[in-house]
């Protein structure tokens, strides 16, 4: 069993939002066991469109993505996806999105009414049409933070960006406005063109890099937030692919950590993660993934 602040996981691996579907979908054909939690894709208010094609792209390592956090709005998720969760047998969180701290709020508290276990704040997307990522400005996001806290009752996580210039800021204030846990982190801002068509990759020209080049990024941002704020608990995120990615994150200071682009090549993975996870860690002496958090070793 780990302990991510108030939550309990019974495995330290999450699905991360917007790379496991809907969730039910996945549940057709990936063991949802092997998570402690699936987050769910971010939700708005109300119903955001998305870009248009292409949204998703192939790079050199790693792919992009530019989907605009196309969603049904929080009415609809409600009627029609949220009720599906409680029989899947893991824990769903919610994940929030708005264009203001009072959208951000009444997606939570919606959600919390869905019956979510907890919900991440998605500060850092890194594709909204007009707008720049909320993570970038502490003021901004812990207005966020905090308009949610007091919205709901359930745990609050933040999800912050790795293109932040100085994420332990960030990481402080949002902790302070109420997050029980960081998520560290999304994907990077990124970008790529074709140069016959001289177009852009993605209809929305610069969207968020992820995949195991972004791996090293996210980890130096884990180490920062952790050395930083040690009580902190982190879910680390970025890159993963295998069990040794994981237990990197742990020994960098993460308690937790979510997966996502893996999942497109292999939508099993969380499974073969775990076991690679578990055998990792019995090899190391540990008798749980959580020993080895913030365990690295100075030089
Ligand atoms: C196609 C796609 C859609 C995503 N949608 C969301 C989203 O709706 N909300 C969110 O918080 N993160 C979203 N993410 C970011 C992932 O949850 C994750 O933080 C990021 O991809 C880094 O992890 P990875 O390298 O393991 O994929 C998305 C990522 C991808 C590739």
């Amino acid at each position: 069993m780990i302990a991510l602040g108030p939550l309990r996981l019974e495995t330290p691996l999450i699905a991360a939002s917007g790379t496991f579907g809907s969730i039910i979908e996945f549940a057709k054909v990936a063991r949802l066991d092997a998570y402690g939690a699936l987050v769910a894709k971010s939700v708005s208010a109300d119903p955001w469109p998305g870009r248009i094609a292409p949204r998703i792209a192939g790079t050199d390592a790693g792919m992009l993505n530019g989907i605009g956090i196309q969603n049904p709005g929080i009415d609809s998720w409600l009627e029609h996806i949220a009720p599906r969760f409680e029989s899947l047998g893991v824990p769903v969180w919610g994940s929030a999105v708005g264009r203001t701290p009072g959208e951000f709020a009444t997606v939570a508290s919606k959600m919390e009414g869905g019956g979510v276990r907890a919900v991440e704040v998605n500060l850092s997307c890194p594709n909204l049409e007009g707008h720049s990522i909320i993570a970038l400005d502490a003021g901004l996001s812990s207005d966020v933070v905090r308009e949610v806290r007091s919205a709901v009752r359930i745990p609050v996580g933040a999800k912050l960006s790795p293109n932040a210039s100085n994420i332990v800021r960030i990481a402080d204030s949002v902790r302070e406005a109420g997050a029980d846990f960081l998520t560290l982190t999304n994907t990077v801002k990124g970008a790529a063109i074709d140069i016959e068509s001289r177009r852009p990759a993605l209809s929305g020209v610069i969207g968020g890099y992820s995949g195991p080049a972004i791996k090293p990024i996210s980890l130096a941002c884990v180490l920062e937030v952790h050395e930083a704020l040690p009580e902190t608990p982190i879910v680390g995120c970025g890159g993963i692919r295998t069990g040794r990615d994981v237990v990197e994150y742990l020994l960098a200071g993460a308690t937790a950590v979510a997966i996502g682009t893996v999942h497109f090549a292999e939508p099993r993975a969380g499974e073969r993660v775990l076991h690679e996870t578990l055998d990792l860690v019995t090899r190391l002496g540990a008798h749980d993934p959580s020993e080895l958090t913030g365990g690295m070793q100075p030089w």
